[in-house]
């Protein structure tokens, strides 16, 4: 897991471990904040180009997380199975290629699509299965030159919170 301020390069390291990954396969996924009360809505977009290796799963296991997914009747979803089902899932797509699996912005990952990730990952031993996770740490600075600005100026005035730095030139 990697932290850093917004900006520092963090995306961009995330792009070139991809472009790196040779013949591993890839599963990547980033947090967005207008999804972060949904639960299991950023676990769906990472996995979805495993799901094909869902027939595979223990039946429990595929039953929890079709249930997790929509995919079947949601009896409610066991948190400890469908970790499981992640791991299984994610040692299946693994298969004898390996797999990197790159989770941007993870700060915004739901509680749900977290919570059953890091289950995974914790048990993660000889399965070829490489996993990255990059955090930002603060929210973006604004800088901002408020005589020159008459937009981020009002923004700033009626944000008071926001951490601003001023600067000589025009944003
Ligand atoms: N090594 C680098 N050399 C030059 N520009 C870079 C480098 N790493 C990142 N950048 C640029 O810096 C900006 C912020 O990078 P980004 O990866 O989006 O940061 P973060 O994800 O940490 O917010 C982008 O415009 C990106 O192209
Ligand atoms: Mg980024």
């Amino acid at each position: 897991m990697l932290r850093g301020e917004p900006g520092i390069g963090k995306t961009a390291l995330l792009d070139h471990a991809a472009a790196a990954a040779g013949a591993m396969r890839l599963l990547r996924g980033t947090g967005v904040e207008f999804e972060a009360e949904l639960p299991f809505s950023e676990l769906q977009l990472l996995l979805r180009p495993a799901l094909g290796s869902l027939a595979a799963l223990p039946g429990p296991q595929r039953e929890a997380l079709e249930a997790a997914f929509g995919l079947g009747p949601t009896t409610g979803s066991d948190p400890t199975l469908v970790g499981l089902a992640v791991l299984f899932l994610l040692t299946e797509y693994a298969d004898e290629t390996g797999l990197l699996c790159l989770v941007d912005d993870a700060q915004w990952l739901d509680r749900a699509s977290r919570e059953a990730l890091l289950f995974a990952a914790r048990r993660l031993h000889a399965e070829s299965v490489a996993m990255l996770w990059w955090v930002s740490t603060a929210p973006p600075r604004l800088k901002t030159s408020p005589p020159n600005c008459p937009w981020t100026a009002a923004m700033v005035a009626s944000s008071p919170s926001l951490p601003c730095t001023e600067t000589s030139g025009s944003v």
